[in-house]
């Protein structure tokens, strides 16, 4: 079985339900159930046996010695982290704890689980670490694209707290040799995102009526990539990728902010046009900048489609096509989130399970 951290979260539920549709392994999915978690995106697998939910943090040496020890993982796959820019700007403490001390004690709670294994137990066991592009900082409009030998060059207290924990990642592995690949990507989009998300929020705001607030001048370029092909990525860095490693991935698709907003407009002007015939582009409203805003990200993912053969399957166009029918297709999911009734998801169909 493989342990999942952050697993309720946007790209970590995406990873389980596509793990589980493809595969028998069964999946132990710790999550704290910050805000950003939220189980209603895996009700599919209510009473499916191969999930296991245990909500709990990363930093809890006891409790992951406990599950380590139980559930004995091939391997443990790390998404869990406070991972929107915005908030880490208005309140950094907690991605100092989680995405700095938690994944400390991650680390070390695996590297004591590791220790105790043998053979080829101890040999095939993995720790992925799911990070971003943002550690390497913002490129000039000429600029090659991120490779694996960029510079760290974090601008947030978000880039330089996950920056932080790709730092830990690596000396585990140097100093103690244990066996982690980190994986750093570009920007997902998808269904579940969390309507905090520039895609989704406009989206929501768009069907809401509401303004569209774009940043700055919204010419601030993002690499973007559907996240069921992060999740394929993150499938073949764990069965076939090298220890000790890096791959970026990402989509080679960089757009600018304003053109990812009209491209949604025109998806919804044609997929749910308004009553009154006028266009969503209209809601577009240009707003105070984002502090500190990184101009340009672009990945280099040549690494891991010439390493491990890896090739996204949606191109943009498929991707935010598919993204804007999925929330039109599920009001419920969106509105459980605005109002926050998704939090009590956890009572009414979790009470029954594992308990931290
Ligand atoms: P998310 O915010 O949607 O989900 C994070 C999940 O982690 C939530 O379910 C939350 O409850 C959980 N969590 C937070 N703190 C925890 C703790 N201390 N212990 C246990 N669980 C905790 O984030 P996401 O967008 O799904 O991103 C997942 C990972 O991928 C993050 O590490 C992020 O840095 C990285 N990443 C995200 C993107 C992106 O575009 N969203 C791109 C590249 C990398
Ligand atoms: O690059 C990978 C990163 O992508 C991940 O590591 C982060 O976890 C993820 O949140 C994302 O970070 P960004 O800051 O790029 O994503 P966000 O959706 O917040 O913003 C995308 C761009 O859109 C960014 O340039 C800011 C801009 N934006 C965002 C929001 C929410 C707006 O113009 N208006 C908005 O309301």
């Amino acid at each position: 079985m493989i342990l999942v951290t952050g697993g309720a979260g946007f790209i970590g539920a995406n990873f389980i339900l596509d793990w589980l549709a493809a595969s028998q392994e069964p999946v132990l999915n710790l999550d704290k159930l910050t805000y950003a978690g939220n189980l209603e995106t895996l009700a599919s697998l209510a009473g499916d046996a191969r999930h296991t939910f245990v909500q709990g943090d990363i930093g809890d040496s006891a409790l992951l010695g406990r599950l380590l020890t139980q559930h004995q993982p091939r391997a443990v796959i790390n998404f869990a982290a406070e991972s929107h820019v915005d908030r880490s700007i208005h309140g950094p403490a907690e991605f100092i704890q989680t995405n700095i001390v938690g994944s400390f004690n991650l680390l070390e709670a695996v590297r004591s689980y590791w220790n105790g294994l043998e053979g080829d137990a101890k040999s095939a066991f993995r720790f992925l670490h799911v990070s971003t592009d943002e550690v390497y900082g913002s490129l000039g409009p000429g600029e090659a694209a991120f490779s694996e030998t960029h510079r760290y060059e974090p601008n947030s207290p978000y880039s330089a707290s996950k920056a932080a924990s790709d730092h830990l990642v690596r000396a585990w592995h140097h100093t103690y040799g244990l066996p982690v690949i980190t994986t750093n990507c570009s920007n997902n989009y998808g269904p579940f995102h969390f309507p905090e998300k520039l895609i989704p929020l406009m989206i929501v705001n768009a069907l809401a009526g509401k303004p569209l607030p774009v940043y700055g001048d919204g010419m601030q370029v993002r690499d973007w990539l559907y996240v069921k092909d992060h999740c394929s990525a993150i499938r073949e860095v764990l069965a076939r990728g090298r220890q000790g490693q890096t791959y970026n991935v990402g989509g080679w698709n960089e757009k600018p902010n304003i053109e990812i907003v009209q491209t949604v407009c025109a998806l919804l002007n044609e997929l749910r046009p308004k009553a009154d015939g006028s266009r969503y582009e209209a809601q577009i409203s240009y707003v105070k900048d984002r502090p500190g805003h990184d101009r340009r990200y672009a990945i280099d993912a040549r690494k891991l489609e010439k390493e491990l053969g890896w090739k996204p399957a949606e191109t943009f166009e498929s991707g935010i096509r598919k993204t804007v029918e999925w929330y039109l297709a599920n009001p419920d999911w969106v509105a459980h989130v605005q109002s926050g009734a998704y939090r009590d998801w956890v009572q009414t169909q979790y009470a029954a399970q594992e308990a931290a």
